[in-house]
């Protein structure tokens, strides 16, 4: 009797413990598909963390620097999360293999992105920027990229150097155009004392220095304002990110060119181009976003349609059903950032990632 209550014990142990090894493989099935997921959607769902009780204590935390400038933080952010779960995020955050740029313009969500990282808080197209949107919580970082006397391909929005760098005073000279200097001439500017002297000594980055910054962080934009495909398409290859960035310009022809060359990245249209496929500028109604420019943009190759603010519903609506993405710059009020969220676009590109938490529940989270 005691024989069978012990093989009825035994046999009960046993099925215990078939189902404990059952469950333990499927809570080590769900963490491992929960910890890929988690990446995967990290970058997307950062700001996530702004929504609900968290927001009211993320960016009320503002520091003013030595010289009373008004710089909003998000580290405490950090701590919110238990410091053994954001330590898994840092680590997957090294083998970033499934953010693609791809399924994150896919998200279905209305995405962050920072305008030349974060200009309204950091010299524009700079480390420090990129680093602040980052902190920003933006999706993805939009940065411009020119080339150089030399074939580097740099970081800077204007064609001269005058406005964002010290280049006038160093060299005594006006207007020195970006692709009249080399890259490690234009690496001795300083192109952070225009905008605050505790930026001073911050360089022109190299496009190739931007990226490593920005990605897996977010996904970097590259927007195209010189140069040819091949150049930024061989420094993309040689860093394996083809898949990893947006390439936009408002030069189609350019477009056309790399999706030709490279038909895996993710091209954005920036409009209006800056000239119709006759060569002609567009006239001043054309420059509103109106169904005629969808056959044009569409040739290019382009998933998303990135127009400034003159858009209605009815136009995002024209664009979706082509299965088109819309992304809008340069938006920097919440009011507008409101009234376009209404109009279900994809993307709103901004100088200031943080005004979108007023939003938050407009935001679809
Ligand atoms: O990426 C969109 C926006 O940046 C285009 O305008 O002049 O700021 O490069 P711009
Ligand atoms: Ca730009």
């Amino acid at each position: 009797m005691f024989a069978h209550a012990r093989d009825q014990s035994s046999n009960i142990l046993l099925e215990k413990l078939d189902m404990n090894i059952e469950r333990a493989k499927w809570i080590a099935d769900f963490m491992r598909q929960a910890g890929q997921k988690a990446f995967q959607q990290i970058a997307l769902l950062r700001h996530r963390c702004l929504a609900g009780p968290l927001s009211q204590r993320l960016c009320q935390n503002a520091i003013h620097d030595e010289d009373g400038m008004r710089v909003p933080s998000l580290r405490p952010a950090r701590h919110l999360f238990s410091s053994r779960g954001w330590g898994q995020i840092e680590r997957m955050k090294l083998h970033p293999a499934d953010l693609s740029a791809l399924k994150v313009v896919a998200s279905g969500r209305s995405l962050l992105i920072g305008h030349r990282g974060c200009a309204r808080w950091r010299p524009e197209n700079t480390l420090p920027s990129f680093r602040f949107a980052l902190e920003a919580v933006a999706d993805l970082v939009e940065l411009d990229f020119r080339e150089t006397k030399d074939g580097e391909l740099v970081v800077m929005h204007d064609r001269d150097l005058d406005r964002t760098t010290d280049a006038m005073h160093l060299w005594g000279k006006k207007r020195v155009a970006v692709d009249s200097r080399t890259a490690a001439e234009i690496q001795t500017l300083d192109a952070g004392s225009w905008f605050h002297q505790r930026f001073a000594g911050t360089r022109v980055p190299l496009l190739k220095e931007a990226l490593d910054t920005i990605y897996p962080g977010a996904i970097p934009v590259l927007e195209h304002k010189s140069g040819d495909p091949q150049t930024v398409i061989k420094l993309l290859r040689a860093k394996r990110l083809v898949s990893k960035v947006v390439l936009l310009s408002f030069n189609w022809a350019f477009l056309r060119q790399a999706h030709h060359l490279e038909p895996g990245l993710v091209l954005g249209a920036l409009g209006p181009p800056s000239v119709l496929p006759d060569g002609r500028k567009p006239r001043k109604l054309l420059r509103l976003f109106v169904a005629r420019w969808l056959k044009p943009m569409r040739e290019t190759g382009a998933k998303i349609i990135v127009w400034n603010k003159r858009v209605s519903r009815h136009s995002v609506k024209v664009a979706h059903d082509h299965r088109l993405k819309v992304w809008i710059y340069t938006v920097n009020s919440t009011k507008l950032m409101k009234r376009l969220l209404a109009t279900r676009v994809d993307g709103i590109i901004t100088d200031d990632p943080l005004l979108m938490k007023p939003l938050v529940p407009y935001w679809g989270l």
